[in-house]
């Protein structure tokens, strides 16, 4: 397995869950294992009933287990500054206030949280991984956010036209300034090629760990709409050239005893019955193959519960090939 697996899948499905039972997986199994999540209700410090922020921190009594959860919300507003900082840099103070409009604007949009969350998604990986075999992320990329991945090539072509030009006017400027030392160095340290440098290189290495070292899993339950969501999702990642590698079923109603048939044994029963139809339209039409099929448990996954959760999951923590240093 590769060191960065995500788990998305429509709102409530057990994302949150999954990942944790699968980073607990992998922790049991020897990995240095770090848990990621997004989710602005915080749940991963609801499962190990514990408090995280967007630092890595050791779950209580897991070993190799740390978690961190960032909140969508900073994300975004970081973004934003970091953004506003980059441009007071290089616009006049004028420009500055008509672009922190448009900035407020912006930021108000979907789109726009989803990106910030791509980034805060890839920093991670960049910056925070190198300690851990395993970084477990709670949701995917989705299909709005994969399209970025998309970037490096548009964006490449891009940046690298607007460095040329860039080059081109601090040139001319050069040549304007004949015997002065002073544009060679405004080349050499512009802030402006400087950080489009950056972006170009940061959006690079997300397409290209996104190709060779993530694998994705989808959480689904046994209802029609999340099967469509996940044949969605699915499609998606396939636009994008990665594959989905596996499929978690999750909150399967459980079977009665054959020997019971009160009311609500006979609801079980054809609730079982509608939710295998579901599976098996997975099983037939979806590539990725089913790695787990989780019943419904009566409570909350936590503690004990979270155990056999993990073992219910089919997806092999082996630790990755590490290169040779
Ligand atoms: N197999 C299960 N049996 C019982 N409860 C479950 C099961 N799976 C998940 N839950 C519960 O369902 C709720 C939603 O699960 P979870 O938070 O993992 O979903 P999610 O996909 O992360 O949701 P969100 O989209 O809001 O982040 C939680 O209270 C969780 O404890
Ligand atoms: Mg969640």
């Amino acid at each position: 397995m590769e060191q960065f697996v995500f788990f998305g899948g429509k709102g409530g499905v057990g994302k949150t869950t999954v990942s944790c039972a699968y980073g607990y997986k992998c922790a049991a199994a020897g990995l240095r294992t770090l848990v990621v999540s997004t989710d602005p209700a915080h749940s991963v410090s609801d499962v190990f009933d514990q408090q995280f922020d967007d630092d890595p921190a050791s779950v209580d009594g897991v070993d190799n287990l740390d978690a961190m959860e960032l909140d969508p919300e900073d994300e975004v507003q970081r973004h934003l500054s970091e953004i506003r900082e980059n441009l007071s840099e290089q616009v006049s103070a004028a420009m500055v206030n008509e672009i922190n409009k448009q900035l407020e604007m912006s930021h108000g949009t979907p789109g726009a949280y989803e990106s910030a969350l791509f980034d805060a998604f890839v920093s991670v990986m960049r910056e925070e991984s190198e300690p851990y075999d395993r970084v477990v992320f709670d949701t995917a990329p989705t299909g709005s956010t994969l399209r970025l991945l998309g970037l490096p090539e548009f964006l490449g072509d891009w940046i690298d036209r607007l460095m040329y030009k860039r080059r081109q006017s601090i040139d001319l400027f050069e040549k304007a300034a004949i015997g002065n030392n002073e544009p060679r160095r405004v080349m050499d340290g512009d802030p402006v090629l400087a950080r489009l440098e950056r972006r170009k290189e940061f959006f690079e290495y997300a397409a290209e760990t996104m190709r060779t070292n993530a694998a994705f899993f989808l959480v689904l339950n046994p209802d029609q709409l999340s099967v469509n969501e996940t044949e969605r999702a699915i499609e998606s990642f396939a636009d994008r050239d990665l594959s989905v590698r596996g499929l978690v079923a999750n909150k399967l109603t459980p079977e009665p005893d054959d020997d019971e048939s009160g009311r609500g044994a006979r609801y079980l029963r054809e609730r079982v019955a509608t939710e295998r139809e579901r599976l098996e339209q997975v099983e037939t039409e979806f590539e990725p193959p089913l790695v787990a099929a989780i019943e419904s448990r009566t409570r909350e996954i936590r503690g004990e519960l979270l155990t056999q959760v993990a073992a219910e999951l089919d997806v092999d923590p082996a630790a990755p090939e590490r290169a040779p240093n």
